[in-house]
């Protein structure tokens, strides 16, 4: 019997954990999500070509590798179809290798309305949602009112598609939002219901299965499994900044309930972390950087989302948060990513504690929206050099060595590998000794 790897996102999200699960890919048989859904947007890059993914697993690129989405995940019919037309055009065929769960749920068309209602009647409150629909999609789960990936097959779906769209109105309705102004693509509510009730076709192409013995019967077959998070910690919905979070549990805790897995099957589990630190939608951000610097790793690092195209919020990475994902993950090796971003910086900053109404701390605050959050900076000198053309850990440079340290002995979890470039093949992994 095998253990499940796990790798997630240690901040807001856009770590380049997409990125390293399809570098890490190899080492393992079946590469399983098991939260969130199309708000995720996972860049992958090789061989000069891009490709981002929302729903469908990072291991897809890899023909003899087996990709699950489990039941903790969230499927959007019409997305999944642009998804896998957009895999078909550069030669993947994922209904080789992809299996959903029957139990994922599923996001309708009026789901994404409820996103916008939502978000619309929040004011300046506004959470910055992806408007995939995550919120009311999930909000149905725990009402127990949800229509899931199984449920297709069965010959009442429509009825209750209908039953539950209509309640979805009402809801709209009532917050006084504009149902018939609404758009989705340019399309109105009906037109794209359309267009989804054909993708159900799509859909019903790929192997439904029960994801809980087929995952479980993967560890005891001794495959190697990797369950690979959306989102971060910062977003869980339990620990994350809420209610500026998604509607998931983004941890390792939620791989057991995503994935139908007991917790003692958790082997490795890889956290993600930018060498500096984004987020994208609003919420606090302590690090946040509003000058030259915060534009510079703006423009440096292309930080514009891969799901919204919106510019994400830039700033020094943030130590007591890194901590605190590090202790609620049971992060056991650290992948930094987009050093490389920082390359012509004299000088990077780590926030290595928080000033709050005059006194130091190294946690973070139940306040943490509320109060002002004061970064206590150490600067570390800059590398002021390019990465470009580094094969080996060790011959980084000495500042980024020497910074790289400094986040290892901060959080008491080595540095298992560096990646320097969005490309597939520029990720350096330290030698253990
Ligand atoms: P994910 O959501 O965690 O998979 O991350 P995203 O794909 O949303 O965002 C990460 C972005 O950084 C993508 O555009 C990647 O191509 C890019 N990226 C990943 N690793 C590196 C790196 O080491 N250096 C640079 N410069 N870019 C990287
Ligand atoms: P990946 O997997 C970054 C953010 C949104 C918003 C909040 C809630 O690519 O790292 P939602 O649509 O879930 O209701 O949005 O969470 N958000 C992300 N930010 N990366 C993501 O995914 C995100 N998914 C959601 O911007 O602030
Ligand atoms: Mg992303």
């Amino acid at each position: 019997m095998t253990k499940i790897d796990v790798l997630l996102g240690l901040q807001w999200g856009d770590e380049g954990k997409g990125k390293i699960v399809d570098v890490l890919t190899p080492q393992y048989d079946v590469i399983a999500r098991f939260q969130g859904g199309p708000n995720a947007g996972h860049t992958i890059e090789f061989n000069g070509m891009k490709h981002v993914l929302h729903i469908i697993p990072s291991g897809i690129f890899h023909a003899d590798k087996v990709n699950l989405i489990g039941n903790g995940v969230l499927i959007e019919p019409c997305i999944f179809r642009k998804e896998i037309e957009g895999l078909a055009e550069k030669g993947v065929d994922a209904v080789r290798n992809l299996f959903i769960s029957k139990k994922a749920h599923l996001i309708l068309p009026s789901h994404r309305m409820m996103d916008a209602a939502n978000e619309q009647a929040k004011g300046n409150m506004k959470i910055g949602s992806t408007l995939k629909g995550i919120g009311p999609a999930y909000t149905d789960k725990i009402a127990r009112t949800g229509l899931r990936v199984g449920d297709i097959l069965s010959s009442d779906f429509v009825e209750r598609y209908l039953l539950l769209k209509e309640q979805h109105i009402r809801m709209a309705q009532t917050l006084g939002f504009d149902v018939a102004a609404f758009r989705l693509d340019g399309m109105t509510l009906e037109a794209y219901e359309q267009q989804w009730m054909e993708s159900l076709t799509t859909l019903k192409a790929f192997r439904f299965v029960n994801s809980e013995y087929f995952i479980n019967q993967c560890l005891h077959d001794n495959m190697r499994v990797l369950a690979e998070g959306a989102q971060a910690m910062m977003l869980d919905i339990d620990f994350g900044t809420y209610p500026f979070v998604t509607s998931s549990n983004t941890i390792t805790a939620g791989v057991c309930t995503g994935l139908g897995v007991a917790p003692s099957t958790i082997g490795r589990v890889m956290g993600i972390t930018k060498a500096y630190c984004t987020r994208v939608g609003a919420g606090p951000f302590p690090t946040e950087l509003f000058d030259a610097t915060g534009r510079y790793l703006c423009e440096q690092g292309h930080e514009y989302g891969s799901t919204t195209g919106r510019p994400r919020r830039c700033g020094w990475i943030d130590m007591p948060a890194l901590r605190y994902a590090c202790m609620i993950n049971g992060v056991t090796e650290l992948y930094v990513t987009k050093p490389d971003v920082m390359n012509s910086l004299d000088q990077v900053c780590m926030c290595e504690a928080y000033e709050i109404e005059g006194k130091q701390t190294v946690e973070i605050p139940f306040e943490y929206n509320t109060v002002e959050v004061k970064p206590l900076l150490k600067y570390y000198e800059g590398w002021r050099q390019s990465l470009e053309g580094i094969t080996e850990y060790a011959a980084l440079p000495q500042q980024l060595l020497t910074y790289l340290e400094a986040i290892e002995r901060q959080t008491g979890v080595p540095v298992a590998a560096v990646s320097i470039s969005p490309d597939r093949k520029d990720v350096l992994f330290k030698k253990v000794q």
